[in-house]
């Protein structure tokens, strides 16, 4: 049985490596989020992929959000289980095995899946009609990131058709992640080449539209591209994610480009060792802190500098103020990438001014299958 502290603890009481959540700052991010889809009429499917928890799941649609996106059918599983009623994978879900469970959520919520082959039509078309449920399917479009997609034109259409013919499965419209624009530093080249690949998405819905069905949904966007993206008129839905605690990564691409969001996930962590003088070491590594996207920041003290991390260990530099740490002290890292920080966490330490409000599990902790 785990230790868990009590609502109330200072944030400096908890034991560490943990997962320290300032809700006012994502409270914060939610909202703005969510005012600028309003006054931009266009609506929030927010990427769990991030927050990988049903509480999360709730806020976000509490705040209007109209569903939330799972990356994975493990993720939609404990979405489904915390009754989250509306549910978008957009991903390809293939094989016997993970079909069944597809069809386990589809049976709890309202689930649409992403395809872009006729094989899994055929096996989804199959299985709805075994377990009597219909899914919902939208087309995924190569707009450029070279990952997985349809090209827009004959083949997005071709594929479009089979869906709506095929038994048990409902044609709801189109998505494409511009995941390989959302990094992109300096707004003005970030919004030509993000409307780049919006135009090969509304382009697919545009010649499916031409050949007679409907396109429901056209369904995009990312962090660094919410706000062209949502700007978009025909684009009727927005599958950030990131902007729920706000990645340090995403901080820097926006540099000075106004937005309204705070960086909200920490790492907290323990001075284990002070070596040498102008060195300290803490207890969150890389199994603590993801370093896919660069080391982590230590924040809240002058003079304090990560250098490296191994797998256990953070190593620091001290200088100035940072040369008074002592073993026992605690030291605040922010992380370059939150997804891959709280994929290898079991809670979040949810705190408001300070003081621990609530512990929220990571039931979508490993539901990468
Ligand atoms: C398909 C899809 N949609 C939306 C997102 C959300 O993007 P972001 O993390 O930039 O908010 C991602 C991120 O990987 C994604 O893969």
């Amino acid at each position: 049985m785990d230790y868990l502290p009590l609502p109330g603890t200072a944030v400096e009481d908890l034991d560490t490596p943990a997962i320290i959540v300032d809700l006012d700052i994502a409270e914060s991010n939610i909202k703005a989020m969510a005012d600028f889809a309003k006054e931009n009429g266009v609506s929030m499917r927010p990427h769990m992929k991030t927050g990988k928890s049903p509480f999360w799941a709730r806020k976000l649609m509490d705040a209007g959000a109209i569903g939330v996106c799972a990356a994975k059918v493990g993720e939609a599983e404990i979405l489904a289980d915390g009754g989250i009623p509306e549910i978008l994978i957009p991903n390809q879900v293939v094989g016997t095995t993970k079909i069944r469970r597809l069809f386990g959520v589809a049976a709890r919520s309202n689930l649409t899946v992403a395809v872009d082959s006729h094989e899994n039509v055929a096996e989804l078309s199959e299985a709805a009609q075994a377990f009597g449920i219909e899914l919902g399917v939208i087309l995924e479009v190569e707009t450029g990131m070279n990952r997985a997609g349809v090209e827009p034109g004959k083949v997005a259409t071709t594929l479009a058709k089979a869906v709506d013919v095929a038994k048990g499965l409902r044609f709801d419209g189109v998505m494409g992640y511009e995941g390989g624009t959302v990094w992109t530093e300096g707004f003005k080249k970030r919004k030509a080449d993000t409307l780049q690949t919006i135009d090969r998405l509304l382009a697919a819905a545009d010649d499916i539209e031409f050949n007679g069905l409907e396109v429901r949904i056209i369904s995009a966007g990312g962090t660094g591209s919410y706000d062209i993206t949502g700007k978009v008129d025909r684009v009727t839905e927005l599958q950030c994610g990131s902007y729920l605690f706000m990645d340090a990564k995403y901080m820097e691409v926006f540099g000075d480009h106004p937005h309204p969001f705070s960086t909200a996930l920490t790492v907290l962590g323990t001075v284990t060792s002070r070596p040498v003088r102008g060195r300290a070491i803490a207890d969150p590594g890389m199994k603590a802190v993801a370093t896919d996207v660069g080391k982590p920041k230590a924040v809240g003290i002058e003079g304090l500098m990560v250098k490296g991390m191994s797998e256990e260990h953070c190593v620091m530099t001290t200088e100035g103020e940072a040369e008074n740490l002592k073993i026992g002290d605690k030291i605040t890292l922010l992380p370059m990438h939150s997804d891959t920080t709280i994929a290898q966490h079991d809670y979040y330490y949810c705190v408001r001014n300070g003081v621990l409000e609530t512990i929220v599990e990571l039931t979508g902790r490993g539901r990468f299958m």
